[in-house]
């Protein structure tokens, strides 16, 4: 791949009707990193994320992912990328590797069952792998759902609320799997309404919120948004959550205008 950002995405706007969902939203990402976009129920992620994914046209802005113009060069886009969403395409009546074996064969590729298997060995589901997904767990399902976007090996993976639903176990095992991607130099994208998720797996993170970004940066960045807090000798170092609050905080104390939060009422 080029060596430019992986995903940059430059003042995109989108409405549905009356509803002005992002209202400018500018990102970069890193080949080979791990990025977060943080935000609450309806702040407009898996909008952007379909934007990003060629799903769905921005009605302003810019979009290029993996050095290509999700507009003008979808078709290029949607060749480099692979989108994982919050509902798993796995088939439960068919075993784990057969679900593999049949996406790689719907993308033409040769082997598909050594791709099926490489992919099972990877994801710690070999043994699985003979069995129908049905009788998966949540994080199993969810893994294999990862797997299946793998085949091909795009080098950009977009995992929209890639726990949610899932128990702590589940979610642990696929922090595993995120972890593992990013080892292997795929750039990953993830939406997240979980500050801990961010905190655990990303080498940057960004906050929407009203339709902008409002704040970006590493977790250290992010951080130093607000000065540590002092209690006698001992320095507390603030949270992510605490900088959430607090800047999600100040915007809305700066925006005021009451009765306007249709982000929370979907909740
Ligand atoms: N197809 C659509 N038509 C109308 N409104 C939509 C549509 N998709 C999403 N919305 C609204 O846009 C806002 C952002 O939604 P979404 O991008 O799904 O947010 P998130 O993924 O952050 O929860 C929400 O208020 C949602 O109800
Ligand atoms: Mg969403």
């Amino acid at each position: 791949m080029d060596r430019g950002p992986a995903i940059r995405v430059r003042d995109v706007q989108k409405s549905y009707k009356d509803l002005h969902v992002l209202r400018g939203v500018d990102l970069q990402v890193a080949p080979g990193s791990v990025f977060a976009l943080l935000g609450s129920n309806g702040a407009g992620k898996t909008t952007l994320v379909r934007i990003m994914s060629t799903l769905l046209r921005a009605d302003a802005g810019f979009v290029e992912v993996a050095g290509f113009d999700v507009a003008a060069a979808s078709e290029r886009v949607r060749a480099s990328i692979s989108l994982t969403g919050q509902f798993a395409a796995v088939d439960g009546i068919l075993t784990g590797r057969e679900n593999l074996v049949l996406v790689a064969r719907l993308r033409h590729l040769r082997d598909p069952e050594g791709i099926a298997d490489r992919l099972l060995e990877r994801f710690g589901l070999t043994e699985a792998g003979s069995r129908r997904a049905a009788t998966y767990s949540g994080g199993m399902t969810r893994r294999l759902d990862i797997a299946m976007s793998l085949v091909g090996d795009p080098p950009v993976v977009f995992l929209d609320e890639p726990t949610t639903g899932l128990d702590p176990q589940g979610r642990l095992e696929v922090w595993d799997t995120v972890r593992q991607l990013a080892g292997q130099g795929t750039t990953v994208l993830l939406t997240t309404q979980y500050l801990e998720e961010a905190e655990q797996l990303a080498d940057r993170i960004a906050i929407l919120h009203e339709g902008r970004i409002i704040a970006d940066g590493t977790l250290a960045e992010l951080k130093r948004l607000l000065p540590p807090v002092k209690v006698e000798y001992v320095e507390k170092q603030p949270t992510l959550e605490e900088v959430f609050l607090a800047v999600v905080g100040a915007r809305d104390e700066a925006s005021a205008r009451p009765a306007d939060q249709i982000t929370e009422e979907n909740r």
